[in-house]
């Protein structure tokens, strides 16, 4: 598989990146498309994350490609009492089904290797989210179990549990 993806770090100028992932298809697993300043809010938490340490969240760039083509990154979290990362992602449609994402996860869990200070890595795709499941299974994490969560906040959900370990 070619390695021509990068990953690049949030900038103000990437809330397109969000508004085109933003589609009913691509938000169904995540509560639907939010609303426009619901994404300029992500969008200037994306960019701040960089300044306070609450989040490491890069656009992905395909070589040969003008605009960004996805999102990646990871902010730490507690879960079961212990310090981890936990990781997101989303890929826009007409470049999904190309290992896009796989790829930057794995150049997103080496930049957490190298610049975390946390053991794991954690992912809670929504269970009947193939996509990411499957891209979760592909990248090497391993399945902990199913859970209950809530995303977005007051919407309760049942995960799987994935964690990749970042030592070693
Ligand atoms: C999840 C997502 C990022 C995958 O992006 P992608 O670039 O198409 O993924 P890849 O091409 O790298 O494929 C990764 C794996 O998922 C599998 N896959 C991709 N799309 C799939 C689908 N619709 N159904 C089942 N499996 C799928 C691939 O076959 C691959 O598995 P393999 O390595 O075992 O063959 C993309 O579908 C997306 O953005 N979804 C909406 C946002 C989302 O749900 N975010 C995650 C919230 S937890």
């Amino acid at each position: 598989m070619s390695n021509d993806i990068s990953l690049q770090r949030w900038t103000a100028a990437d809330l397109a990146v969000l508004e085109r992932t933003n589609t009913p298809q691509m938000t169904a697993f995540l509560g639907g498309p939010e609303t426009q300043e619901k994404l300029e809010e992500r969008n200037e938490r994306y960019v701040r994350g960089w300044e306070t340490g609450a989040a490491a969240m890069f656009t992905i760039r395909l070589e040969g490609e003008r605009d960004p083509v996805g999102s990646v990154g990871y902010w730490p979290t507690m879960w079961h009492d212990l310090d981890v990362y936990e990781t997101g992602w989303a890929v826009t449609e007409p470049f999904q089904g190309r290992g896009i994402a796989s790829r930057a996860v794995v150049a997103v869990l080496k930049h957490a290797a190298e610049h975390g200070d946390r053991a794991l890595m954690l992912a809670f795709p929504r269970v009947d989210n193939s996509a990411s499941n499957a891209l979760c299974r592909s990248c090497g994490f391993v399945h902990r179990g199913e859970e209950d969560f809530e995303y977005p906040a007051g919407n309760p959900i049942r995960t799987n549990v994935w964690a990749f370990g970042l030592q070693g």
